[in-house]
């Protein structure tokens, strides 16, 4: 019996030493910290999402200006240095970021004779190294146009966030309100939200979700524009505490 417990505290005694050399030869924190690509910031976003959306007054078939146009217009034209109203020079002739500044180049109920829409479709504007406006961007300017070219507004029916996915939720937002001033290689503050990679060092940095929803301490953004609505930023909430997969 005596025999046995030697043994047994002997055998007890090389494990310990064991495992406590196997600690030594590899100390954790030695191999680098993994949280550093994948971490996002406990801050961000905040614990209660702004509440759904319920009840609205769009239509579909309406482009309304306050939804969709002036946050186009604020994006693709009027950042710093172009059409926001302060810029000195040819562009500052024309302010696209007010409903009267916009309306000084159209033909309200005529597209095709409305210089908002010439230079666009021409290729004039905006100016090379900026984002382009796509043709569907181009077609909901000309429908808003010929329908009057109305300073109106809708509220969003109802806010859908069942299954948020970077593509079909977060990137129309995105494009809507962001990558105007900030996509390719002239993009502001050197933010590109119009790739993947770019958007995700924004969320990452704690700065995407910090400055949508104007914290202290964060530019708000979009600069020049109004607050995204509580739909969008529930969407975005939802999408980064999910991880913000590329999906
Ligand atoms: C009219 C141009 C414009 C629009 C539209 C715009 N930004 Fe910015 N953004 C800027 C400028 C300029 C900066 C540089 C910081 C500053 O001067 O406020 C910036 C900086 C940032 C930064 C860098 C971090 C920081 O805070 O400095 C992030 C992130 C950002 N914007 C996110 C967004 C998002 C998200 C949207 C859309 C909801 C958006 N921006 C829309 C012009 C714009």
């Amino acid at each position: 019996m005596k025999i046995t417990y030697v043994a047994l505290s002997l055998i007890l005694i090389l494990v310990i030493i064991f495992s406590c050399q196997h600690q030594v030869q590899f100390p954790t924190g030695s191999i680098g910290n993994p949280d550093t690509t994948t971490h996002i910031p406990t801050t961000n976003p905040p614990p209660n999402p702004p509440p759904p959306i319920t009840g609205s007054s769009c239509s579909p078939d309406t482009v309304y200006f306050t939804n969709t146009i002036l946050p186009m217009m604020n994006s693709n034209c009027a950042m710093s240095g172009c059409h926001d109203g302060l810029s000195r020079g040819d562009a500052g002739q024309y302010t696209l970021n007010t409903y009267s500044g916009i309306m000084a180049i159209v033909r309200a109920g005529n597209a095709n004779s409305s210089k908002l829409v010439s230079v666009i479709a021409n290729g004039t504007m905006p100016p090379r190294g900026h984002t382009a406006i796509s043709a569907a961007q181009l077609d909901l300017i000309k429908t808003w146009i010929n329908q009057g070219a109305l300073n109106n507004t809708c509220t969003e029916t109802t806010c859908d966030t069942t299954n948020v996915t970077y593509s079909a939720s977060i990137v129309p937002i995105l494009q809507s309100y962001c990558t105007g001033c900030h996509g390719g290689s002239g993009a502001s503050a050197g933010v590109d939200l119009s790739v993947y990679s770019g958007v995700l060092a924004q969320v990452q940095n704690g700065k995407l979700w910090g400055d949508v929803s104007h914290s202290t301490g964060y530019n708000a953004m979009p600069v020049g524009g109004a607050m995204l609505s509580s739909c969008d930023l529930n969407k975005i909430s939802i999408w980064i505490k999910n991880g913000a997969p590329n999906n």
